[in-house]
Formats: C-alpha cells, sequence, structure tokens
C-alpha cells in the first residue's frame, strides 16, 4: 500500500467525521504513523495526532450550532410566521413557502433580503436579525435546500445557493 493511498483515506475520514467516527480516526491515525512516514513525508510525532484531534471535534460543534439555529428558527416562525403561512410552510391563507417558492430568490441571503423587509406583513423588520436568519434557517431545511451542516448567517447566506 503505497503513502498516497494511506493519505486519501486519512482526508476522507476527516471530511466525515461524527462524534462516532473518532474513535475510528483515532486507530486510523495511528495505523497510518505506524505504516510509516507518508503523508508528505512527515515523521510520525504526537503533533498531527493533536491536530487531528481537533478537526474531528469541530464539524460536529458545528452540527450542534445548526441544529440549535433550527430549532430557534422553528420556534420563531410558530410565533411569527405560522398564522399566516401555516404549521407546515404551505398550508396557511398567504403564499405557499413551498420549495419552488423560496428557491426563486437564488440564495438565503436574497430570500432573507426579502424577508426582513416585508415580512412579517403588517410588522416587517419587527424580527431581530438573529430571528431572521434563524427562519430562513428553518424554512430552508424544512423544504431540504440546506446542505447538513450550514449555518444561515451573514457571511455565509451569500453562499447559501437555493436551487432545487
Ligand atoms: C399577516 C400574515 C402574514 C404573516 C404573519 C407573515 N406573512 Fe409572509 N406573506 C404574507 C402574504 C399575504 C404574502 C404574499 C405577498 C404579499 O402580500 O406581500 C407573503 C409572502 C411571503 C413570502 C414570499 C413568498 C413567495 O412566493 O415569494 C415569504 C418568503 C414570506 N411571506 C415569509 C414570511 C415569514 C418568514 C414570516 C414570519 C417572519 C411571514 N412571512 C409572516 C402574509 C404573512
Amino acid at each position: 500500500m503505497g503513502s498516497r493511498r494511506v493519505c486519501l483515506a486519512r482526508v476522507y475520514y476527516e471530511r466525515r467525521n461524527t462524534l462516532k467516527r473518532r474513535f475510528v480516526l483515532a486507530s486510523l491515525a495511528i495505523l497510518v504513523f505506524a505504516i510509516g512516514p507518508g503523508c508528505g513525508g512527515a515523521a510520525p510525532t504526537a503533533t498531527p495526532r493533536l491536530q487531528q484531534t481537533k478537526e474531528a471535534v469541530v464539524p460536529a460543534t458545528a452540527q450542534h450550532a445548526l441544529q440549535e439555529q433550527i430549532t430557534a428558527g422553528m420556534q420563531a416562525y410558530d410565533q411569527f410566521c405560522d398564522r399566516c403561512h401555516g404549521p407546515n410552510l404551505t398550508d396557511g391563507s398567504a403564499a405557499k413557502l413551498s420549495k419552488a417558492a423560496l428557491a426563486k430568490y437564488a440564495t438565503a441571503q436574497g430570500l432573507f433580503d426579502y424577508v426582513a423587509a416585508t415580512m412579517p406583513k403588517g410588522n416587517p423588520g419587527g424580527l431581530s436579525e438573529q430571528e431572521y436568519y434563524d427562519i430562513i434557517s428553518y424554512l430552508l431545511f424544512k423544504q431540504e435546500l440546506l446542505e447538513p451542516g450550514q449555518a444561515v448567517d451573514e457571511n455565509t447566506a451569500g453562499d447559501v445557493l437555493l436551487s432545487q
């Protein structure tokens, strides 16, 4: 087995890390370093293993933050949007917030701009910026327009594309 393949295997596992996989990753890291100086010719030391552990924790934290955002968005939606747009987004008296309707806005930022400027109808701009981003996150999650682990905030929303 060439060291290049070992490198690719490491990259693959690092990308797919979850808390559960941290143990698998740790074993893999030990294996990689036991096999020899692969991956850029670095000699096996304790430092790369520490870095890997850190990388394994970061995506798990991001996932947690996203779930909190979706939950906060759901609560804000129930409070401010539900009565017109309905509990399932498409079953209210007002416009249906279907996948196609949301996708028209091209990016999460485009949707944010529209919603923050016009909704809730009768009280446009009445929510905090954070509440609007949370609601957008919830809407996109519900209509399967959000990549897993994607947070929606002022830094990321312009890059969240809403293609169906
Ligand atoms: C009082 C009723 C009412 C409330 C509350 C309300 N909306 Fe609306 N919404 C409407 C109506 C009516 C429309 C159709 C466009 C218009 O009349 O401005 C609409 C349109 C929309 C659209 C555009 C849909 C499209 O097809 O382009 C979005 C997105 C939207 N609302 C999101 C929200 C969100 C998010 C909230 C909560 C923060 C909210 N609305 C609260 C009545 C409401």
